[in-house]
């Protein structure tokens, strides 16, 4: 079978995201474009179209290019990597996937891998929302803490890596599989 060729369209304000497109691009074969300084290329020659984005506020960032797009890579085989700083969780997860993905989005399968948390490397404005996240979680009792919120909790004023490859894997395998 000829290999499929694959285009990541990817988006890291921070530097994980973009950590998680070299290390795909290094395990799979394919075309690797950061949207933040390339123009989207010609969608025609591919089999598969990843996007890869980082969460901000629950939003995938990237997403909205997909959308655009949509009617250009509807036939290809798609999926899409988010990278986020909280752990896994399921109710969450699905949470995330029906606020991000509607109509014709809704059944592109969706990977996640974590990425990492550094508040010194935050812009101004980022500063400001997560200082405000964090003034609204400290007013909650810990115990009804949702998961992301108990992550951002144990993240504030740390510097945190969760980078890793092995979470890579599920979205290779789907990619790889006919
Ligand atoms: C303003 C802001 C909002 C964020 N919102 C979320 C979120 O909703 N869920 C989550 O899991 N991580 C959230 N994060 C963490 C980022 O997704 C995480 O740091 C990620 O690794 C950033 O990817 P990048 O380095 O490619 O930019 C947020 C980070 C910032 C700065």
């Amino acid at each position: 079978m000829t290999e499929r060729k694959i285009l990541l369209l990817y988006k890291s304000k921070y530097g994980s995201t973009r950590k998680y497109a070299q290390m795909l691009k290094a395990k799979l074969p394919c075309e690797a474009v950061d949207l933040d300084a390339q123009r989207v290329p010609d969608l025609a020659p591919y089999d598969a179209v990843v996007l890869a984005g980082a969460l901000y506020a629950s939003d995938i960032a990237g997403i909205g290019v997909l959308r655009k797009h949509y009617g250009r890579v509807a036939d290809k085989k798609l999926a899409i990597l988010c990278v986020g700083a909280s752990p896994y969780e399921e109710e969450a997860f699905s949470q995330m996937k029906a606020r991000n993905l509607k109509q014709d989005l809704k059944d592109i399968p969706v990977f996640y891998a974590r990425g990492a948390w550094d508040e010194d490397k935050m812009t101004l404005k980022d500063k400001i929302l997560c200082k405000m996240l964090e003034k609204h979680i400290k007013s909650r009792d810990p115990a009804t803490y949702e998961p992301w919120m108990k992550a951002f909790a144990e993240a504030m004023g740390q510097h945190r890596d969760w980078v890793d490859e092995d979470y890579l894997q599920p979205l290779i395998d789907y990619l790889k599989d006919s």
